[in-house]
């Protein structure tokens, strides 16, 4: 047992919690769309073909901003062909991930779907293959709200208001040379800035992210990024960041800590973002939009993608990763992270939502379940209110072959001002010692008490959920979490995600 502590103080504010930053992400590919969240035919499913199942799951989760349509599918995609009569509508190749694009789910589905499910759209446009024109013309479908002959069609189709998409991705990891249409930093940078011009012009109220680096081991990152925003930075304001984890070769201590590379990540962007506002003196800051993360084991897809196993099927099994403990807790402490950084990235969309690296799997025909990284997700969700708190641990710290020595101890808090409430979130790191931790709360004047703890743990770090045995692991409370004297304290198992709220007494 290491004992751990950290002090807690109303004052000392990050930012406000953006609900943005519980973001997730549908794309068309393999099973997140179809046998996802749609399926006519399925016993859950509503009159639209979507699964009532995956509905529930995905409110359950705490979602509240989806991207739309992609992720790598966008960079060849024609909007136009998801819109009317679904029997008109053609069957295309997706180059991205070698399989058949049926078109049955397209803008009007999609946005029946998240008004369902109760999200916001933030709404991709592609500029891998397409320009400026296209992305006005996908605008005007979903924004515009009559008289012009595509706001007509909209309306011709069902919608009779505007969708009023507030948010745009000006195309898709556009420095990847896997990317269909991939471009160079000037290249991008020029069609992005005529792209946002555009879009401005036809409605200045929006919100424009630019393309940032597809992850920060990519040769060009930070180049990327400020030759890019040289080009863009009055007209956009994001920029996206992209980062996947997974432990490689079997290296979990590093894996455990990989908050500590969004952390280093984000602050790489973020200067880079300011050296470019100081060069332009500008005083605008953008903030960032970490539109894609979560943990994937990507390895593994790159050694299986050679046998060309998705082989121009409709909706392919693609990267249907099954998450053990120690990912779950790996995806709590990411979420730590962006909540940390709250002041600079301000939307957040964990890729993907269903299926396809995700919190929820279905089976066609069964069931749905939750992963396990659905219930840190769900609950950082719920329980993060009001502001974030900037939070100094003490405790050991640990060797890491990636990052060196890393505190044993990871942890956030927030505070809601309205209801009192405080949240702590905090990770143990540490593979063999439980920490004794202490926070002494009596900067929030009335006594607190806690009022929920979930603790996810278990014996057996590669434990999951299946169809067979859905609830294998699941959070349970921190029964031994308590304030006393002004003091919370709470014993965190090795390898373990906790989110206790506390009250007024
Ligand atoms: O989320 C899966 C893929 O990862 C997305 O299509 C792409 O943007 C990223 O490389």
């Amino acid at each position: 047992m290491f004992s751990a502590s950290f002090s807690l103080n109303p004052a000392f504010t990050i930012a406000p919690v953006s609900r943005r930053t519980f973001g997730s992400f549908v794309e068309h590919m393999g099973r997140c769309v179809y046998t996802g969240i749609y399926e006519p035919g399925h016993p859950t499913a509503d009159s639209d073909g979507f699964r009532r199942d995956v509905l529930d799951l995905v409110r359950e989760l705490g979602v509240s901003v989806v991207r739309y349509p992609g992720g790598n599918f966008v960079s060849g995609y024609r909007w136009e062909d998801g819109i009317g009569p679904v029997a008109d509508r053609p069957v295309r190749r997706d180059l991205a991930w070698h399989s058949l694009e049926t078109n049955e789910v397209g803008i009007d589905e999609f946005m029946r779907w998240a008004d369902k499910a109760g999200v916001e759209v933030m709404y991709a446009v592609n500029l891998g293959t397409r320009g400026v024109q296209e992305a006005l013309d996908v605008h005007e479908y979903l924004n515009h709200p009559d008289r012009t002959r595509l706001a007509e069609l909209r309306r011709a189709n069902g919608a009779e208001k505007p969708y009023g998409v507030k948010m745009f991705c000006l195309g898709n990891e556009m420095d990847g040379p896997w990317q269909t249409g991939h471009k160079t930093a000037r290249e991008y940078g020029r069609l992005a800035v005529e792209t946002a011009r555009a879009l401005r012009s036809a409605e200045p109220g929006l919100e424009l992210v630019a393309c940032g680096s597809s992850g920060s081991s990519m040769p060009t990152f930070a180049a990327w990024e400020s030759e890019v925003l040289e080009l863009t930075y009055d007209a956009v304001d994001y920029i996206s960041a992209h980062a996947y984890y997974e432990p490689v070769d079997g290296d979990m201590a590093s894996f455990l800590a990989s908050a500590v590379d969004m952390d280093h990540f984000v602050h790489s962007v973020v200067s880079t973002a300011d050296s470019v506002a100081a060069r332009l003196k500008s005083r605008k800051r953008l903030n960032i939009s970490f539109d894609e993360w979560n943990v994937w084991y990507l390895r593994d897809f790159e050694a299986r993608r050679d046998t060309g196993s998705a082989d121009w099927q409709v909706a392919p099994r693609v990267i249907e990763d099954c998450y053990t403990v120690a990912d779950a807790v790996v995806v709590g402490g990411l979420l730590i992270s962006l909540l940390r950084n709250s002041d600079r990235v301000t939307a957040a969309c964990q890729a993907q939502l269903v299926n396809v690296i995700a919190p929820i799997r279905t089976e066609p025909g069964g069931p749905a379940w939750r992963q396990t990284i659905f219930h840190p997700f769900a609950i950082t969700s719920r329980l993060a209110r009001g502001e974030v708190l900037r939070v100094a641990t003490r405790c050991p710290t640990y060797e890491t072959a990636r990052f060196g020595a890393v505190p044993a101890l990871d942890a956030v808090a927030t505070h809601d001002a309205g209801s009192g409430d405080v949240t702590v979130f905090v990770v143990n790191r540490h593979q063999s010692q439980p920490a004794a931790l202490t926070v002494p709360v009596t900067g929030f004047g009335a006594g607190l008490r806690v009022a929920e703890s979930w603790t996810l743990a278990d014996d057996d770090l590669l434990a999951v959920n299946t169809e067979q045995a859905p609830d294998r692991v699941v959070v349970r409370p921190a029964d031994d979490a308590e304030v006393s004297d002004g003091v919370l304290r709470a014993t965190l198992p090795p390898v373990s995600w906790t989110a206790i709220r506390l009250s007024p007494a």
